[in-house]
């Protein structure tokens, strides 16, 4: 399998995960993230080329798509936020940085690329990163939830706007072992409990959610659009426990 896939969030644990497989397939790869020192390792390793920026200056969407060279197979939007608290403790900015990260940078990252995933002879695919957080609600979730609902409502427009030539999903994850979410569980046991409230009884890595954006990226998934994907051990829809 071949093409050439842009990752944003390229270094981070799900982005970089994602990054590996689809270089073991055969793709070619440019990767977008905050930190030069880690995207220029994992880009020397992969043989990928990659651009330094933070998804909340504009321009960076436009100097990206300039260094795309030609066309372009596939794009995956890995960049998130996990500001939880109660919904008291937010201000309209924390709020607004939460939905300009998680889901105004997708939308400008597809708007900046569209052109070259257009000329995609195969026909492109777009991974977006919703949560479980909007299939099932949680305590001190209103801004994440908010923000990655918004990216769910994104899917199933762009899903609409941009077929036949790309398709266009998001994958759900509940708690997975990133960076992001390394605050969270960096108690042992906090960790544990967590992962018991998973019908699987584990919390995610982010080899199992990368597993799925190379499918949602590859040919094998060429009839799927619109989709919203839970990768969550169950946790989003079933209850084993009463
Ligand atoms: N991990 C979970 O439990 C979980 C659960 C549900 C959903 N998700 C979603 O899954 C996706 C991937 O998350 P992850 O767990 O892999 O997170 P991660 O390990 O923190 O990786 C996120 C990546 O995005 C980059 N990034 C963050 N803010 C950025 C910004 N303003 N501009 C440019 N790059 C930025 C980071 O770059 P730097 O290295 O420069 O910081 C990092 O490479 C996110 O959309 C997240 O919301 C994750």
């Amino acid at each position: 399998m071949t093409g050439k896939i842009l990752i944003y969030g390229g270094a981070g644990g799900i982005g970089s995960a994602t990054a590996r497989l689809l270089a073991e397939r055969g793709y070619g790869l440019h990767l977008v993230g905050r930190n030069e020192e880690s995207l220029a390792a994992l880009a020397g390793e992969l043989d990928a080329a990659f651009t330094v920026g933070d998804v909340t200056d504009d321009a960076l969407f436009g100097r990206v798509a300039q260094a795309i060279d030609g066309p372009l197979d596939g794009l995956v939007y890995a960049v998130g936020t996990i500001n939880l608290r109660s919904l008291a403790r937010f201000t309209t900015e924390d709020m607004l940085a939460d939905f300009r990260v998680n889901a105004l940078g997708a939308a400008l990252a597809v708007q900046a690329a569209a052109p070259a995933l257009k000329k995609s002879e195969a026909g492109a695919s777009v991974v977006l990163f919703s949560s479980v957080a909007t299939l099932q609600g949680f305590t001190f979730h209103a801004s994440l939830g908010m923000a990655k609902g918004a990216v769910n409502g994104l899917t199933l427009s762009l899903a609409a706007e941009l077929a036949p030539k790309i398709r266009v999903n998001a994958i759900a994850p509940s708690l997975t072992r990133t960076p992001l979410a390394a605050g969270l569980l960096s108690n042992e046991r906090v960790a544990a409990s967590l992962a018991e409230l998973h019908p699987l009884q584990r919390l995610g890595n982010a080899e199992d959610v990368a597993k799925l954006a190379a499918f949602l990226l590859s040919s094998d998934a060429d009839w799927m659009t619109g989709q919203i994907i839970g990768v969550d051990g169950g946790r989003s829809t079933l209850r084993t426990k009463n």
